[in-house]
């Protein structure tokens, strides 16, 4: 992956939360209140623009780190999203007129449930959940996120998969138009991302919709994106638009492009270094330039919930 370091980040791209939300008109009024939804065409019609519309219903969760979160400014200007350009803030940049409503989602292969979804529809029978995790990107740098989602585990038993469903396969919107990076062609589009069943049925993974209390911003993957919070970034799959149970183990973006790289796993292992560096500590984003890097935990300090899904596999190997 291409590294732009927090240097390169220009002050004037860094706005305030509130500067942030006091850009946008406020004609959302509460579309998304006490967990009922508008239907799309009535989120478009009154809601002209979504961004910054709070999210409530939401729960607190057991699983939450207790660290301190990462600024919103942090979390919403450097990121990857290489549908929006390979730069750190390219997806702050040039996300900022992607509406992603109305968004459907597809679930197919070997489940009960099959289909189309409109994006309400699909979380609708879901709680809200607010879950702060520790994140690591497979760059060596970390931030902490109050993601707000709904657990994937409930997703899966929702669509009820059959017993030939070994791993869960995302796919994100392919939609050239809208996405200026795509036309760059720096990986193989869609991007892909999966998941074995038993990872997926983990209680840890969310679909998350929101963070900061407030529906996801573009740049984080709106509306629905993944997040697994024991694996490296780039298993966070945005923008998703397709979700199939399948019995052999899905193609993802980053393996396809450097297999040596790249792994199907990607758990955070601090034991095995990246061919082109060390994964044994990490930059906490917004820590300052010259604070020191702080050790990176096995399984990003998520083992007691995860570790025995890797009973017998060699981690070396399997990265
Ligand atoms: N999802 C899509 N569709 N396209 C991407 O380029 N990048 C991944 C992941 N999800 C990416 C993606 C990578 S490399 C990382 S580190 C995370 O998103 C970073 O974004 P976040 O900080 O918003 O989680």
């Amino acid at each position: 992956m291409l590294i732009k370091k927090p240097a390169d980040i220009r002050p004037s791209e860094i706005t305030s939360e509130q500067n942030y939300l006091d850009r946008r008109t406020f004609m959302r009024v509460g579309a998304l209140v006490g967990g009922s939804i508008l239907a799309p065409s009535a989120i478009s019609a009154v809601v002209p623009d979504r961004r910054g519309t709070k999210l409530t219903g939401v729960s607190k969760s057991s699983f939450s780190t207790d660290e301190a979160p990462n600024s919103f400014e942090d979390i919403t200007t450097y990121n990857n999203y290489y549908e929006f350009g390979t730069g750190k803030s390219d997806p702050h940049e040039n996300a900022q007129n992607f509406d992603p409503l109305p968004w459907t989602i597809k679930v197919e292969g070997h489940a009960e449930k099959t289909g189309t979804f409109d994006f309400e529809d699909f979380i609708k029978p879901f709680d809200l959940e607010e879950r702060i995790y520790r994140m690591r990107c497979v760059e060596a740098w970390s931030m902490v996120i109050p993601w707000v989602g709904i657990s994937l585990a409930e997703v899966v038993k929702h669509f009820k998969p059959t017993s030939q469903a070994k791993y869960v396969a995302f796919e994100t919107l392919n939609d050239r138009k809208r996405m200026p990076g795509i036309r760059r062609g720096s990986l193989d589009w869609p991007y892909r991302e999966g998941l074995t069943i038993a990872e997926a049925t983990n209680p840890l993974p969310i679909l998350a919709v929101g963070l900061y209390g407030q529906v996801l911003p573009n740049q984080n993957g709106a509306p629905i994106r993944l997040v697994v919070p024991w694996k490296y970034g780039f298993k966070g799959i945005k923008g998703i638009v397709r979700m199939r149970f399948t019995d052999k183990q899905p193609l993802t973006s980053w393996n396809m492009a450097q297999a040596r790289e790249y792994g199907f796993y990607a758990n955070v292992n601090p034991n095995v270094d990246h061919p082109r560096w060390s994964q044994a500590r990490e930059r906490r984003i917004g820590s300052g330039l010259f604070a020191s890097k702080q050790p990176t935990l096995m399984f990003n300090g998520y083992g007691d919930e995860v570790a025995h899904l890797y009973k017998g596999l060699d981690l070396r190997r399997n990265y």
